[in-house]
């Protein structure tokens, strides 16, 4: 049987890198510079590889999106359902963010999807399985070579690129359309998900492009599950905006949680489980970054970016490749480095990749965002060693937004992350270009070159740096973990769907405008409040703070908690401190005021009265009082 590569070296020439080798120069421009530029680069790049007007992909049908223009060393000449999924989220990001020029080209990818769904391939046909099959050729038929087969993320991943789509349709008011076109095209993927992500398959090893590979890995694999939950959860509320349901969505979701549960370790996330690596992986990065959802607190259950197991994470899988690549060597181990796919990789001689050292800077900038929505950060025994690699003394604890060390522990991950693209920056070409690799040795390009993926994870990463976030998809209604994990799954509906025309779709009046949708949540359980003093106070004198309960001493002046005066001055003198409060619960509670002979003045009656808030989201507040 022949293997992809050795079919893929059997019809080429060419030698075995596609791009002569470059002389890597030092970049001078900075990365603010860089990346105005490089974000227009990295659009036309797309819009070159997708048909039917793509200059780099003559015969790509219209609303196909190839994986690259290299058609040997390696060939990449297909559309992955993967890609292109991700490719077209971040399209339609951008379109949601303003860039109304990409209308036609999300209605042609939906459309020329809806036409695939529909091609029996090896994998079967749409109603037997067919839609887990990876990749089509360009003309939107099936590839009928030796494959992984089936990769079970591409229908959740198309299905979360439609259905960002059709809620923007629903909140410009043409429900209609987000019924009739793009509901039926989802349901297909979500009925194909809630059916078979209890099953193995090959090619659940992130991302796939050479199956033998992967052949004798069998298991699941953490990016395909994070993602398909995501897909169930939010393509049941998808279905009810569109006056449908997704019964097999809602018995689903929940177990697909159960079961990724298992893929933490302690101290990081397995990629796989049953792939006998390491387990060390860029796929969890990626599970993150895809599954991020900017109302969401720090939930580890759902591993959001800013959680104290994505962040350990991040560290464990970073520091796999400080010393596996020749161009991270001289890299002080606080900094950011080139990163690869897993440390056994052997892919082109196993190269770091541009997606994935993209991947390492966005996760960080999503919970840069969380924090700063939260208005406080917390540091736990999980995240220590995440926050100590890039901050000596950092320390367990939760800090508000008000806090000196909240601004020197935010500025350090700001500074790591940027790190990161800045690598990126390093090693793509002068002319803006990025393949899908680039050589652990020199950082010349390497493997495919123009890669779209790569294209569309700098559009993503830069979009997260500029604080413009993609919808939320319901993660708030969707982080309780069952308390017993079953085998299971549920059966949809299939239906073949043709869209020959989209009716007139206006972006204006005012161009277009980001909304967020509102999501069902959990009230909190806990809030951080932070509590802030206004006391002039002789030096050597401090403030406590007690009151009704027993985080606060129960009124005992000696288990009162202690204010801190480190941003007291002559002009604001302010004295504060957070405490971690039940939510829903009301306090009453003074200040007192401790002499330095120990004697303890109260202030005067009545007792104040504070009550925490519940509201959706919340984790942290702030209650400011003046001394009386
Ligand atoms: C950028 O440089 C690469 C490598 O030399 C080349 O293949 C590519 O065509 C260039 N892109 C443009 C738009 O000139
Ligand atoms: C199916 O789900 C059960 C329960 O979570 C789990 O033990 C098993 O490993 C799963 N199998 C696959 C292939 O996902």
């Amino acid at each position: 049987m022949l293997t992809p590569l050795s079919r893929a070296l059997g019809i080429c020439s060419l030698g075995l890198t596609a791009f002569a080798a470059v002389s890597i120069q030092p970049r001078q421009s900075s990365l603010d510079t860089w990346l105005s530029s490089e974000i227009k680069y990295a659009r036309q790049a797309i819009l070159n590889n997708v048909g039917s007007s793509g200059v780099w992909v003559p015969g790509a049908k219209t609303g196909v999106v190839v994986a690259s223009p290299s058609t040997c060393n390696p060939d990449y000449f297909y559309t992955w359902t993967r890609d292109s999924s991700l490719v077209l989220k971040t399209l339609v990001d951008l379109f949601r963010n303003g860039d109304a020029g990409l209308l036609s080209i999300i209605e042609e990818w939906i459309s020329s999807q809806a036409q695939i769904q529909g091609v029996t391939n090896p994998s079967g046909d749409l109603s037997s399985g067919g839609l887990g099959e990876p990749k089509f050729n360009v003309d939107e038929t099936a590839y009928t070579g030796s494959w992984g087969r089936p990769q079970r993320d591409g229908p959740a991943l198309r299905a979360t690129g439609m259905i960002a789509f059709g809620q923007w349709l629903i909140e410009r008011g043409y429900t209609n359309v987000a019924s009739s076109l793009v509901w039926p095209v989802v349901r297909n993927d979500l009925s194909y998900v809630a059916q078979y992500w209890n099953q193995t398959g090959y090619g659940n090893r992130f991302p796939n492009r050479i199956s033998y590979l992967w052949e004798e890995v069998s298991g699941s694999s953490f990016f395909t599950l994070a993602v398909q939950h995501r897909a169930l959860v939010e393509g049941s509320a998808f279905s009810r905006s569109v006056g449908a349901t997704c019964p097999y969505c809602d018995s689903q979701a929940p177990q697909v949680l159960c079961l990724l549960q298992n893929f933490w370790t302690g101290s990081h996330v397995l990629a796989n489980i049953g792939g006998g690596r390491s387990g060390k992986d860029a796929n969890t990065l990626l599970g993150s970054i895809h599954t991020f959802d900017p109302q969401a607190g720090c939930d580890d259950s759902t591993f959001q970016p800013c959680s104290p197991r994505a962040l350990a994470n991040h560290k464990v899988v970073v520091d796999a490749f400080r010393s596996l690549y020749g161009i991270n060597s001289r890299i002080d181990s606080g900094a950011a480095v080139a990163v690869g796919r897993y440390p056994e990789d052997s892919y082109y001689n196993g190269n770091p990749w541009f997606l994935c050292t993209l991947a390492a800077a966005e996760q960080l900038y999503d919970a840069l965002y969380q924090w700063s929505r939260q208005g406080c950060l917390t540091i736990s025994d999980v995240s220590l060693p995440f926050f100590k690699g890039i901050y000596s003394s950092a320390a367990t604890g939760t800090f508000s937004s008000s806090s000196a060390a909240y601004s020197s522990i935010v500025s350090a991950v700001k500074t790591y992350a940027d790190g990161f693209m800045s690598i990126v920056q390093t090693y793509s070409h002068l002319n803006g270009s990025m393949a899908e690799q680039f050589s652990k040795l020199d950082g010349s390009q390497t493997s495919a070159r123009d890669l779209t993926w790569s294209y569309a994870a700098l559009l993503t990463a830069n979009n997260r740096r500029n604080g413009v976030m993609p919808a939320a998809w319901g993660e708030q209604s969707a982080t309780s973990v069952p308390s017993v994990c079953i085998a299971t799954s549920a059966s949809g509906t299939y239906s073949s769907v043709t869209i020959s025309t989209w009716p007139a779709i206006s972006t204006g009046p005012g161009g277009l405008t980001t909304t967020t949708t509102n999501t069902p949540c959990t009230t909190p359980t806990a809030v951080a409040v932070t509590f802030k003093l206004r006391a002039m106070t002789a030096w050597g004198e401090n403030i406590k703070l007690v009151g009704s309960t027993t985080q606060l001493g129960n009124w005992a002046p000696d288990k009162g908690v202690a204010l801190n005066a480190d941003k007291y001055t002559k002009y604001d003198p302010l004295w504060s401190t957070t405490v971690i409060l039940p939510a829903g619960q009301t306090v009453k509670y003074k200040y007192i005021r401790v002499k330095t002979d120990g004697t303890v003045q109260w202030e005067s009656d009545p007792n104040r009265k504070y009550t925490v808030p519940v509201d959706c989201g919340t984790t942290c507040a702030v209650q400011a009082d003046i001394w009386r």
